[in-house]
């Protein structure tokens, strides 16, 4: 009698590799070395062999049941091991637990991205400023007197600077002109300072978008934070003119509101501009159509019944802020604008009350 005992041992070890629960061990253990078994048949064949066969048969027999017991052995640990850290239990074909929402961009800066890339595409850079800035350049520089009410303590948050920061007054004042209240340092009230710095570093021709942060001491309430966002734009270059704003900012408009959007140029004044305007878009709720007088019904929540939204405040830039920042007399003309990004988000979202957009209620953020 010949068995081809590397053939057995072989399947049964691929076998005992497979079995995968206690039962299936057991089940193989029965059949190999159980009572029945077919190491159990083999031994039983002994008899029918010469006396000079049976001990290298015995030989053989013993090894395969030996190592068949070692094989059940490590199987059986190899399981318990595998349970123990839940990986026999893992169905990698069950659908993933959804992971909850990581965040998003806050409305703000989605509306600040929004709006640099309406820009970018017109050919504007992006830069920024400092939020903490000299008086020079949050006014006299722009133009802004001395005597604006915008210079008052109650409009502007001013710092209280070290000695060694302020420049000295007298050589300043005798080289330049320049009032030594233009040192004191300030948390800027608007984004125009950037409009210094920018023209000052660099000859047109000049297209730049700059979005930040600025500060004025008021009373917070829906329409009022003592911080918020604004986003300054300006070119400068030869022979710009009012066609060339007008132009722009109804294309900024129409992309950021929709085709359908009128616009409106209302004389205004700001020191740093002139000719300046106001600019109001056509309702973006109630698409009234647009009246030159605002005696309609009060029906309307966003726009009141006027049919007309205030968004930005916007000019040909003064000659005399060219003159400030060292451009030959007429040589370059230019246009600036300047727009709360507050009230664009609130206008564009539906918001009607401005203390949502710091408040961090996710139930608020989580729409964006
Ligand atoms: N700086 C103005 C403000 O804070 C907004 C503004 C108006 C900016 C007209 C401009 C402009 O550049 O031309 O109210």
């Amino acid at each position: 009698m010949s068995f081809d005992w590397t053939t057995i041992e072989q399947e049964a070890q691929k076998e005992i590799n497979q079995a995968s629960s206690a039962e299936a061990i057991e089940a193989l253990r029965i059949k190999y070395l159980g009572r029945q078994g077919l190491l159990a048949g083999i031994t039983g064949s002994i008899s029918s062999l010469s006396a000079q066969e049976r001990p290298e048969f015995g030989k053989k027999a013993n090894y395969l049941k030996n190592k068949l017991t070692r094989l059940f052995e490590e199987r059986v640990s190899q399981l318990k091991e595998k349970e123990a850290h839940g990986l026999e239990t893992f169905d990698i074909t069950l659908p993933g637990e959804p992971i909850p929402q990581t965040g998003s961009l806050h409305p703000i800066t989605q509306t600040i991205q929004e709006i640099t890339a309406i820009f970018s595409k017109l050919g504007f850079v992006t830069k920024e400023g400092p939020e903490v800035e000299n008086e020079y350049n949050n006014f006299s520089g722009l133009n802004i007197p001395l005597d604006h009410p915008s210079r008052d303590a109650f409009d502007t948050f001013y710092l209280k600077s070290p000695q060694s920061t302020v420049h000295s007054p007298q050589s300043v004042d005798k080289r330049y002109g320049l009032s030594t209240m233009d040192y004191r340092l300030l948390l800027r009230s608007h984004t125009s300072p950037v409009q210094i710095r920018v023209m000052k570093e660099h000859k047109p021709p000049l297209a730049v978008i700059v979005p930040g942060k600025v500060y004025r001491p008021d009373a917070v309430d829906a329409s009022h934070s003592f911080v918020f966002h604004q986003i300054e734009g300006f070119l400068v270059d030869q022979e710009v003119s009012f066609a060339d704003l007008k132009g722009t900012l109804t294309a900024f408009a129409q992309r950021l509101f929709g085709e359908k959007i009128q616009m409106r140029f209302r004389p205004h004044f700001f020191p740093f501009t002139e000719p300046s305007a106001e600019v109001d878009i056509s309702c973006i709720l109630c698409s009234r159509k647009p009246r030159a007088d605002s005696r309609e019904p009060k029906r309307c929540s966003v726009c009141g019944g006027k049919g007309w939204l205030e968004i930005l405040g916007c000019g040909m830039i003064h000659p005399n802020v060219f003159a400030n920042v060292g451009y030959p007399k007429d040589k370059y003309s230019g246009f600036a604008f300047g727009m709360g990004i507050e009230r664009i988000a609130m206008l564009k979202y539906g918001i009607n009350d401005i203390r949502l957009f710091y408040e961090n209620d996710l139930r608020f953020l989580r729409q964006f």
